[in-house]
């Protein structure tokens, strides 16, 4: 039997739902129809900033179709939690364009629609706020920025070291705000029961989180609410806590006392489930005769709203990429008039890692080094803030292995030189960084009677393939065929789990799982080979595990290479090939690990050359707001993308040995494009994304 599940965990073993998922028999939130169903529509604020003076349900009330109107004129009081975002109805103030200010709940979801477009809000404009811009006035440091970060990290005397160095790069990268986009819009059905509990099934992250919001803000004991999430169609952060529809659809069915059904529609994603704030980063770097740094600083600016601060953290990785003596980082931030800023994939790392290896590629430029050589220069030690050993690092193995692969020691270094008819050719290459996190779980295996083997957890697989990985842990664990196992997750009443969020899903789940395994293992051998009465359970949680774990730094590091075509007419950017090697620790599952690298080299792809929500001044929102305008890479931007794993054994991480791989496919993607523009043209664009227009801009005349 050994020998049998040898080698599962690491095997590319297919998606368990996936058969389910692509016959459409996979259910998801918007997909039950119980009876009675009503649907919700929300109505969006008009203008950026002002107040309510009245709203005129009247002409939706109208239509017998339509079954109730909400707003602040007759809401139930929520309790206040943390996110503001979340208080619905409760004050007649209006922070941002596209906040939710009334609701029509109807038969249908038409109706709904008609309803919500008949509500009529008289509010009181005034003049908004909605555009960072570089020093802008309200600037202020912020006590902590995402993820529990101190905003600022000062080492040595950066404007010194600066002033002695034999080459100083002094450059302002600047990145637009994106919005998430998964393919599953958020969407909520929420039942109240007779017994006065409240069931949601729910597009969401986590569950966990989603049930202990909910019940919070309707002044709930939690364990009356529960949330299923069983199918997912990503998230990318956005459903990494509950957004307003959730909690629209729970008061419209309260008021109702209907099962209530609410889609956030594709535009309405624009305006309140979060996106990645813009940010204006000034990169300072100085290096020595040899191309040691002997100062780095990178300093952002970002935007949050008036209704809650979120505070991206994008310098965190200046903090540990490079050694360097001083040191300093800063993040400030501006609450505007908008909608607030939130995660999307690998926030801080995506565009803090663009801005910082874009500027190392033009450090190795101005000394004259190759961009490899530059950074195996500065490799440090230990980590540069911290002092502490690094659990495992091997950015340079990456760096080494994906230079080999890629044929790096072909490229002519001067830019400019390379041309294929009209098409201006480059290659460029940045690193990957992302820390390795990981939250309590809990976590309950079961040997039933029959010999089939059940893992309960309430984690979420949002498309990532996390079910299959913890089977295979499960199975690995307990000695068995996967077949034999079936994991149960995306239901609030399973064990408490942490969500899909900061690339720790599998370290987190993963270890509760195989924790809970072993204990499960040790109970067989107690009951010996007697026959099962009735199930044999057994629990685990990993809290005190993780209060023990040692002060190391823990971050898993790539590299990525990319080739670009320049088409100097048009300012057109192709990219042909690119390739990431990335060190993250044990991998799980060869296939869906494959499958996160690619996917986030190619949402890199897309942020290097396509997504940007642009802000309208006037109406004081984002303008582009749909697909058509909202540009994402799709199969045709892309070619031929591969990802690889290099053997990465790391002790100091959790039962499993794994490091997150959710979001490092993202970071250094849209740099190494950058870089290979600068390659191909000769000129550096500072600005995401590289635009025709932007190349256009600086493309010398002699090159077009
Ligand atoms: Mo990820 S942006 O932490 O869900």
């Amino acid at each position: 039997m050994k020998t049998a599940v040898r080698g599962i965990v690491g095997a590319p073993v297919d998606r368990i739902e996936g058969r389910e998922k692509v016959t459409g028999q996979a259910r998801y939130a918007f997909e039950h129809l119980p009876d009675d169903v009503a649907y919700a529509w929300a109505v969006l604020s008009p203008v950026a900033r002002g107040e309510i003076r009245a709203i005129d349900a009247s002409a939706a009330l109208a239509d017998p179709e339509v079954v109730a109107v909400i707003s602040v004129e007759n809401s139930p009081t929520l309790v206040r939690v943390d996110d503001g975002e979340l208080a619905l109805f409760q004050d007649r103030t209006i922070h941002y364009r596209g906040q939710i200010v009334a609701a029509a709940v109807a038969n249908s979801l038409e109706a709904a629609r008609e309803g919500a477009a008949r509500v009529r809000i008289d509010a009181d404009a005034q003049p908004h706020d909605v555009e960072l811009t570089p020093g802008h006035p309200k600037l202020y440091a912020p006590e902590v920025v995402n993820a529990g970060f101190p905003p600022d990290s000062v080492i040595g005397d950066v404007d010194a070291a600066l002033a002695r160095s034999e080459t100083v790069v002094d450059v302002t990268y600047r990145t637009p705000a994106e919005h998430n986009n998964p393919m599953e819009p958020h969407a909520t059905l929420a039942i109240w029961e007779p017994d006065g509990s409240l069931t949601l099934h729910d597009s969401n992250q986590g569950a966990v989180v989603a049930r202990d919001t909910i019940a919070q803000l309707l002044g709930l004991d939690p364990a009356r609410v529960r949330v299923l999430s069983p199918h997912v169609g990503g998230g990318f952060g956005s459903k990494a806590r509950p957004r307003p529809s959730a909690v629209l659809a729970a008061l419209a069915a309260q008021i109702t006392g209907r099962p209530v059904k609410l889609a956030v529609t594709r535009q309405q994603m624009f305006a309140f489930t979060g996106y990645r704030t813009p940010t204006l980063q000034r990169l300072r770097l100085g290096a020595d005769a040899d191309g040691r740094l002997t100062a780095i600083s990178q300093e952002v600016s970002e935007q949050t709203s008036t209704v809650r601060e979120f505070v991206e953290q994008t310098a965190t990785p200046a903090r540990v990429m490079y050694a360097a003596h001083n040191r300093r980082t800063t993040h400030r931030v501006a609450a505007l008039d908008v909608p607030t800023p939130s995660i999307m994939r690998a926030p801080g790392e995506a565009p803090g890692m663009y801005a910082l290896e874009s500027a190392i590629d033009e450090l190795a430029s101005a000394t004259g080094l190759d961009p490899i050589a530059l950074r195996a220069r500065n490799e440090p030690q230990l980590d540069p803030e911290r002092g502490v050993p690094f659990s495992s690092r091997n950015l340079l193995a990456c760096l080494r292995e994906g230079a080999a692969r890629f044929g790096w020691d072909r490229r002519e270094p001067a830019p400019g030189t390379r041309r294929d008819g009209r098409w201006l050719l480059g290659t460029g290459v940045a690193a990957s960084t992302y820390p390795v996190y990981r939250y309590p779980a809990q976590a309950t295996a079961r040997l039933r009677p029959d010999g089939g083997l059940v893992v309960s957890i309430a984690a979420a697989d949002i498309g990532t393939g996390a079910r299959t990985v913890l089977t295979q842990l499960a199975a690995d664990a307990l000695d068995v065929q996967i077949g034999r196992v079936t994991v149960e997750l995306g239901d609030s009443a399973l064990p408490r789990a942490f969500m899909a969020g900061a690339s720790m899903g599998t370290a987190s789940w993963g270890s509760a799982v195989v924790r809970a395994c072993e204990a499960l293992r040790a109970r067989i051998a107690e009951h010996g080979d007697a026959p099962l009465e009735a199930d044999l359970e057994a629990h685990a949680d990993t809290t005190e595990e993780i209060a023990r774990l040692e002060n190391l730094s823990r971050h898993a590091f790539g590299a990525q290479f990319a080739e670009v075509r320049v088409d100097p007419d048009t300012g057109e950017i192709r990219v042909p090939r690119m390739l990431g090697v990335f060190a993250a620790g044990r991998i799980i599952n060869a296939k869906t690990a494959r499958s996160q690298m690619v996917g986030g080299m190619t949402m890199g792809l897309s942020m290097a050359l396509m997504e940007e929500s642009v802000m309208d001044r006037e109406f004081g929102d984002y303008l582009n707001h749909d697909l058509a305008q909202y540009h994402v890479a799709a199969n045709a931007d892309v070619r031929d993308i591969e990802a690889i794993f290099l053997d990465e054994e790391d002790p100091h991480l959790n039962p499993i040995g794994s490091k997150g791989i959710g979001e490092l496919g993202i970071v250094g993607t849209a740099a190494a494009i950058g870089n290979a523009v600068y390659h191909a043209t000769g000129v550096r664009i500072r600005e995401l994304p590289l635009r025709l227009d932007r190349v256009l801009a600086v493309l010398p005349r002699a090159v077009r």
